[in-house]
């Protein structure tokens, strides 16, 4: 076994993934907190300044208003080598988001106690299913009032389709959250509203059994409806199984509140007990163990001009295999180029390091000439694999995209082509006409106005935006054996081609979908492109 195994299995490489507000942020920062990565005791009062310093980008793009990029942060927590990926939230939403799952080796998933499961939680977490990545579940806000808690887990179950098993449960929430259970010890911790940017506060660790202090800390009518409510879920929920929760089909769920620093650390404890070393990964010769074989890496984004006055590009890669080094040769396999990466960092928040050294499970960002498509592999010049590529995600929102100035249609397809290549934007055009139309398709809509931007400064290039109704796009699955022109849709269903000529599909309503399905019998529709 390769002598650097020992730093391959230290790693835990994760996504966090939530609505926005939920917490994420916040656990973020305490999870850094715990790992001494970051001092947060002194700027607490300023959160909105230490927000910025840990997860925003960079100056650049705020000045653009633009943030597309998901930072990746790397901390060291008893013995564990910790890469967290951060999805950006809000407007910034986009196919980065996505494909960020695609480089992380689980996820944790920040509920908010009073919302439940919300709108992104849900589309983030179809992905996370898709690759059947083990998915933790942190509960969050419980120091605000909560929904009930057997509800919360009612509703992951049904809205997410996986099952639910409680590591602990909360006592009470709001002004009377008096801490949680932990369902194994069978003890109960016992929250104090700490000092909101120290670690985790005074806390007590009492056996049930232990009646008196049991009494004295969380009151007689706290302690009946918890032990009613054990009862009830010794009963009905599902076994811990680890192996169920490494394939997916269970997670694990913890309550918390990432602002008090409660129950964050015993989160990070169990989690980190509980989730996977760096994981093989498909290729078209089977699965590469990272441990096993040599380095490889796939590129799962590319960063366009983060540097104006260069013009540069970032490509993002995960090691999935063996030790990088810095010096060493590499083969780009879908250039089939033999080089050495040009300027390898770590891309930590706004900082940016060089590095000599990386293992499997951490991510770098290289210095792109233009050379990187989203998907390929970057192997050892002998390896003589590819890596199964990554899904094109769909688009939800669709505009109609013309060029002011006629004149300029050479730029303006140039422009909108590279553009989309970067995976920043979709283009599709009319099923049965050239390209005079274009339709651009776009997973976060902040992304049309990054394509604005862009065109306009990049390819000195004026547009029209006409937005389109359309918000559900299919991909023809068996697109050998229909014939595209005889398919009969509803009313509001549009036929386009993406740039490689395949047909998709595109509908107003969900239904609609549906009811095209009934008409044409043997269509297959997926949601997912394979990206071949
Ligand atoms: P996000 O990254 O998921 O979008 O959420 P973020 O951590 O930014 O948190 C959103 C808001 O919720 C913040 O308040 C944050 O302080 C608050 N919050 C996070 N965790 C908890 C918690 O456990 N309990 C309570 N009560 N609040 C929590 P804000 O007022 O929007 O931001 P700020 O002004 O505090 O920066």
């Amino acid at each position: 076994m390769a002598n650097y195994a020992s730093e391959i299995n230290k790693r835990r490489t994760f996504a966090i993934i939530s609505h926005p507000d939920a917490g994420k942020t916040t656990l973020t920062e305490k999870f850094l907190l715990y790992g001494g990565a970051i001092n947060l005791a002194g700027s607490v009062k300023g959160k909105a300044t230490a927000r910025h310093a840990v997860s925003d980008w960079m100056e650049i793009e705020k000045e653009r208003g633009i943030s597309v990029t998901s930072s990746v942060l790397q901390f060291n927590y008893d013995n564990y080598c910790i890469n967290i990926l951060d999805t950006p939230g809000h407007q910034d939403f986009s196919e980065d988001t996505y494909r960020t799952l695609m480089a992380a080796d689980s996820a944790v998933m920040v509920i908010d106690a009073s919302k439940g499961v919300e709108a992104q939680t849900r589309k983030l977490f179809k992905v996370c299913v898709m690759r059947k990545i083990p998915i933790f579940t942190f509960i969050n806000k419980l120091d605000r009032d909560a929904n009930d808690t057997f509800e919360l887990l009612d509703e992951i179950e049904k809205e997410l389709g996986i099952a639910t098993c409680p590591i602990n449960w909360p006592i009470g929430c709001g002004k009377n959250f008096k801490g949680v259970y932990d369902r194994e010890t069978q003890t109960v911790v016992t929250y104090s509203d700490t000092e909101k940017g120290t670690k985790e506060g005074e806390t007590s660790i009492i056996p049930i059994g232990d009646e008196d202090a049991i009494l004295a800390h969380i009151g007689e009518e706290n302690k009946n409806h918890l032990m009613d409510e054990i009862e009830l879920l010794d009963g009905a929920s599902a076994e811990f199984d680890l192996e169920a929760v490494q394939s997916g089909d269970l997670t694990p769920v913890f309550f918390g509140s990432a602002l008090t620093n409660f129950g964050v650390e015993i989160f990070l404890q169990h989690f980190l007990k509980m989730t996977t070393t760096p994981l093989p990964r498909k290729s078209d010769k089977g699965l590469i163990d990272p441990v096993e074989e040599e380095f490889s890496a796939f590129v799962f984004k590319i960063q366009a001009n983060m540097n104006k006055a260069h013009r540069d590009r970032i490509a993002f890669m995960r090691i999935c295999s063996g030790k990088f080094d810095a010096n060493m040769e590499v083969k780009h396999v879908q250039g089939n180029k033999v080089m050495r990466l040009s300027q390898p960092q770590q891309i930590m928040a706004s900082e940016r390091k060089i590095l000599d050294e990386a293992y499997a499970g951490d991510i770098i960002g290289v210095f792109d000439p233009g050379i990187f498509s989203i998907g390929d592999t970057i192997s050892m010049p002998k390896a003589g694999f590819k890596y199964e590529g990554i899904p094109t995600f769909a688009p939800e929102h669709f505009a109609r995209v013309r060029q002011i100035d006629t004149m300029k249609r050479k730029q303006f397809v140039k422009g909108i082509t590279q553009i989309a290549q970067e995976g920043a934007i979709q283009i599709f055009q009319e099923f049965n006409t050239g390209l005079e139309e274009i339709i651009v398709g776009v997973v976060g809509v902040l992304q049309f106005d990054v394509l604005k931007y862009r065109l306009e400064n990049e390819y000195n290039v004026e547009i029209r935006l006409e937005r389109l109704p359309y918000e559900h796009i299919r991909w023809i699955e068996n697109k050998e054996e229909i014939n595209v022109d005889k398919i009969t849709g509803t009313s509001d269903m549009k036929k386009v081609k993406d740039m490689k000529g395949n047909p998709l599909l595109l509908f107003v309503n969900p239904w609609s979908v549906g009811m095209t399905l009934d008409r044409n019998p043997g269509l297959e529709l997926s949601e997912f492109g394979k990206n071949t």
